[in-house]
């Protein structure tokens, strides 16, 4: 029988340890403090915004909402970072993407101060983690190691194979997993014999973006699959990037879909935000 992994369960976990941090650190006088942002009103940021105001709330992290309207200037979102970035109170800086056509995303990460980089995206903070410096780890890849970390799960020495190379998700898993001294291939779009390399993982971690695209002819028998996907299928239910049914019984352990992978991108912020304290200095 497979191990299915509870993301839902391990994110909990995760929170309540935040929250009995932060209410520590409330007793010797010191707040985090979370700015998040967004423009325009796609109406999935909204959800995810309000998802991570709600974390926040629960864990005892205060969030500084600024809702702007979408004809927003490139020049004043810049101006908005460049404040917050100023701000002292402030310790963590969330701009949600995607961002209107008009403003250009990597400028505004950019200029997000790398100190308060909560999401991990800046340049520096995806250099640091290159380079085995400390730094802000985007927090999709930093969940999954805790999930493996949490389900007993070594990387060590093992095959770990990483299907996308997105700077969000598949690059800054590659270089998580190299950290833990695990052996790492990543697969794209121009891989050759997709199937081959897939099946040499121990460890397969699929961020692709196609649903149900990976079946049991993609994975090697014991396995550990990571979905990192979220569709919905024909019938409007939600699905990964994984044909989970197809696969269950084939592996050792899998994140479903939806409550795998999902729930810990929130935790990880959380963390992130208070581990800010730390980097900030
Ligand atoms: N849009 C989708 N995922 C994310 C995320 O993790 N951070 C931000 N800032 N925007 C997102």
């Amino acid at each position: 029988m497979a191990l299915i992994i509870d993301g839902k369960k391990i994110s909990s976990e995760i929170k309540d340890e935040l929250k009995d941090k932060v209410s520590a650190l409330k007793k010797d006088g010191i707040e985090i403090t979370l700015a998040v942002v967004q423009v325009g009103n796609d109406p999935a940021s909204s959800v995810y915004v309000g998802n991570k105001k709600k974390a926040c709330e629960y864990i005892g992290i205060n969030s500084l909402s600024y809702e702007l309207p979408e004809e927003t200037t490139e020049e004043e979102l810049l101006k908005l970072v460049e404040e917050l970035n100023q701000n002292v109170k402030v310790n963590g800086i969330l701009v949600q993407l995607p961002l209107p056509k008009h403003i250009n995303e990597d400028k505004v990460i950019e200029t997000i101060s790398p100190i308060k980089d909560v999401d991990g995206f800046h340049p520096q903070s995806v250099g640091r983690l290159s380079i085995g410096q400390k730094g802000f780890v985007s927090c999709t890849p930093a969940g999954i190691i805790q999930l493996l970390k949490r389900s007993g799960i070594t990387i060590e020495g093992k095959e770990c194979v990483v299907i996308g190379r997105s700077n969000i998700v598949g690059k800054p898993m590659s270089m998580l997993l190299l950290r833990e001294n695990g052996t790492v291939t990543i697969c794209h779009s121009k891989t050759k014999n997709l199937k081959e390399v897939a099946k040499r993982a121990d460890i397969l971690i699929v961020a692709i973006g196609k649903p149900q695209f990976i079946n049991k002819e993609y994975v090697k028998e014991g396995a550990v699959v990571i979905d990192v996907g979220m569709h919905r299928d024909e019938n409007n239910k939600l699905c990964g990037d994984v044909d989970f049914n197809d696969v269950v019984d084939h592996v050792s352990a899998i994140t479903p879909v939806p409550g795998g992978v999902g729930p810990m991108t929130i935790a990880m912020l959380m963390n992130n935000c208070v581990e800010s304290l730390e980097l900030n200095k």
